[in-house]
């Protein structure tokens, strides 16, 4: 144990200290479970410690700017290889939490939120995977006729009735995107019932209206926020915005939501990743 304080302490200044207990019954602490790899559990070790680093951010442990310790430090707090250190830290990386700068380390990210492209995740997912408490304010639901581009999208005759839900959406009480979701589903007045200022929509959609969200397009714009766009979202008017366009899809090819989101252009990442193909020759 002594051995493990140290080491902590040898890499100290702005570096991380890990906090973890100690199963020694003379000093009376006992093992966190949010610091320790189960070797017999089902879950890879590379997770498991993605999980333990998520947490330390999520407790306030682990602040933007700071450093994070190297792979074979973690390797060897944890008893797990460097490898499987390095991918624990590169899909953190990926997913926008942590950052590296060559030569110096890798570091826990400052304010940019990442938005990955590649999973079909919702706000509410996106900010809990960043350790955050997201937030909602709802600025309107309402019934309300679709106009024909929303009709094309969601593949329904303009002015048929849709449901329409307007949200600021909020990260650690800081707004972050204005969202405008459309649904059209049989029966989708009943969402009018919901508290959708606690409640994330796609859970609500999966958990209570058994419906299965399979995928969905997005599109990505950028532009300045205008007057109202600027006032809600707490910055100067003009200040550089994304905007993005997202058709959800249910089962059988059925589009559920056409959702339009105003999001900070200074405080969001969008990620994705490529894989070049195989050209013939
Ligand atoms: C993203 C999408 C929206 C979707 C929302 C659901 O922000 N751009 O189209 O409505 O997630 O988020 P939640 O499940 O937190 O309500």
């Amino acid at each position: 144990m002594i051995e493990l304080v140290y080491t902590i302490n040898h890499f100290a200044c702005r570096c991380l200290a890990l906090r973890f207990s100690v199963p020694c019954e003379k000093h009376g602490v006992e093992w966190d479970s949010m610091s320790t790899i189960f070797r017999k559990s089902p879950l890879p070790r590379y997770y498991q410690l993605k999980e333990i680093m998520r947490e330390k951010i999520r407790a306030g442990e682990w602040k933007s700017g700071d450093l994070i310790p190297s792979e074979r430090e973690l390797g060897e707090l944890y008893g797990i290889s460097r490898m499987t250190a390095r991918q624990a830290i590169t899909e953190l990386v990926n997913e926008g939490l942590f950052y590296r700068e060559q030569g110096r380390g890798t570091f826990v990210s400052q304010h940019k939120i990442t938005q990955q492209l590649i999973h079909l995740t919702g706000f509410t997912e996106d900010i809990k995977a960043r350790g955050q408490h997201p937030g909602t304010k709802v600025l309107s639901a309402v019934m309300r006729p679709a106009d024909e581009k929303t009709a094309e999208r969601l593949r329904i005759q303009a002015g048929q009735m849709i449901y329409c839900l307007q949200r600021l959406r909020l990260a650690d009480g800081e707004p972050l995107a204005i969202e405008l979701s459309q649904l059209n589903f049989l029966g989708c007045e009943r969402l009018l019932e919901e508290d959708f200022a606690q409640h994330s929509l796609y859970r609500t959609l999966e958990a209570k209206y058994g419906i299965s969200l399979v995928e969905a397009e997005q599109e990505l714009e950028a532009s300045l926020a205008g007057e109202d766009e600027a006032h809600l979202l707490n910055i100067a008017i003009a200040s550089p915005v994304l905007l993005t366009r997202r058709t959800t899809y249910a089962d059988r090819d059925t589009p559920i939501e056409y959702a339009k989101s105003t999001y900070c252009g200074s405080k969001y990442t969008f990620y994705t990743s490529m894989k070049r193909e195989q050209l013939l020759s």
